[in-house]
């Protein structure tokens, strides 16, 4: 009998996890660490424990499920993450999740016998919106960052990461580092456009690139709209958009990096008439070559120190992520590929765009990313979807994955 999950089950989950910080516009807020993010948590762990698996939490609020509940071996670890970006989708990292829950579902009630134990994580604070770095709880999990280091971090307001898991229950008992899985594989919405426009089904991760985020503040004078003369201006706001400018054009250079982003700018005072006296703005780069990326960051670090003297302000930068480019294990992206073949599914390798918990793990273990394709490449947007076949093609890969390496 060919194993396959149960679909229905799996849509009933993804809809009742998003009714939880639903946006009322088909998207999600569960920013990390928040009420909507417990109750998120709350509805796993329910799930979980009627499944009968064992539920361990760790010091930095990491869920595991694991199943037999009395295993001691290394498990076949899947997951990934239920917290979102303030106006996210409903299947960034729920998908992961909530098709790991199912896999073990289908494993359990078909009654399938397999030499290593099971295990579904859901990770801390993976989208790093509201508590940088992101990838925050596996990052720990592996032992990349020290738990104490990690629950100082606080929050654009001042809230303490670690105030604010013991405030929702989630601050566990289970120290960090966790002891490392057999393997690690992730099943997440490719979030961009590749798979849909090349009518591909499955996707072969086989890395991801390189992470460097900044936060930069400048300082310069706030002052009367009116009355200032353009000349005398030290104007924050205006080097704000040449810095966003500069990084544009950066990536345009044939030795640029692949993309950069400013998703954040706060002026001060924020006001029609007066000119900013500072500005704090996020830049986020991102390139599969880890030289070109630092060639990048020194880049933007020489525009800051020409754009301050200018305008005679002072530019401070801040690092809030940096991570190296990951290449997955090359076994698990040829299994990846041969089960979607198996299955007979279109498959196609590529490297991801996004950060994923999975490049946490593939530092202690062979890990490994199965993608669905993203309607219209959007995500990080209420409108972000992927649809229903894809979803059940991506579960039964895992399903047939993660069998395969508890065999
Ligand atoms: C996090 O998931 C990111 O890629 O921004
Ligand atoms: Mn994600
Ligand atoms: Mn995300």
């Amino acid at each position: 009998m060919t194993l396959r999950v149960d679909a229905a089950r799996l849509h009933g989950r993804i809809a009742e996890l998003a009714s939880i910080g639903d946006t009322g516009d088909g998207g999600n807020c569960r920013l990390a660490l928040t009420d909507d993010d417990k109750a998120g948590r709350d509805l796993l762990v329910t799930w979980m424990r009627d499944l009968g698996l064992r539920i361990d939490i760790d010091a930095i609020g990491n869920i595991t499920g694991t199943w037999p509940a009395d295993a001691t071996e290394p498990p076949v670890m899947c997951g990934s993450h239920i917290d979102t970006v303030r106006t996210g989708g409903r299947y960034d990292g729920n998908l992961g999740v909530l098709a790991g829950l199912e896999v073990i579902e289908t494993v359990i009630t078909q009654g399938v016998v397999l030499a290593r134990p099971l295990c579904v994580g859901i990770f801390t604070d993976e989208e790093g919106s509201r508590f940088a770095p992101d990838m925050l709880g596996s990052l720990v999990f592996v032992g990349g960052m020290a738990v104490e280091e990690a629950l100082d971090i606080t929050d654009r307001d001042g809230l303490v990461l670690g105030d604010e898991l013991a405030r929702i229950g989630y601050a566990g008992p289970l120290p960090c580092p966790r002891a490392t899985p057999h393997a690690y594989v992730e099943l997440h919405v490719e979030q961009g456009p590749v798979l849909e426009s090349t009518g591909t089904t499955i996707g072969a991760v086989t890395g991801i690139q390189g992470i460097s985020w900044q936060e930069i503040t400048i300082t310069g004078q706030p002052n009367h709209a009116g009355t200032t003369p353009m000349h005398l201006r030290r104007d924050a706001g205006l080097v704000a958009a040449q810095i966003a400018v500069a990084a544009r054009e950066l990536t345009d250079t044939s030795s640029g990096p692949n993309v950069a982003t400013v998703g954040r700018l706060d002026l001060h005072p924020d006001l029609v008439n007066v000119v900013a006296g500072r500005a704090i703005l996020t830049l986020d780069m991102r390139d599969i070559d880890d030289a070109v990326l630092a060639a990048a960051e020194e880049h933007m670090a020489i525009i800051c120190a020409e754009l301050a003297a200018d305008e005679q302000v002072t530019i401070e930068t801040r690092s809030l992520a940096r991570f190296e480019p990951v290449a997955f294990d090359e076994d698990m992206v040829r299994l990846v590929e041969d089960v979607a073949i198996i299955h007979g599914h279109s498959v196609m390798h590529l490297p991801s765009g996004a950060g994923h918990d999975a490049q946490m793990l593939a530092r202690v273990c062979p890990s490994g990313m199965v993608f669905v394709p993203s309607v219209g490449g959007i995500s990080h947007n209420p409108a972000e979807y992927t649809r229903e076949e894809h979803v059940e093609a991506g579960a039964n890969v895992l399903l047939e994955l993660m069998v395969r390496l508890a065999e």
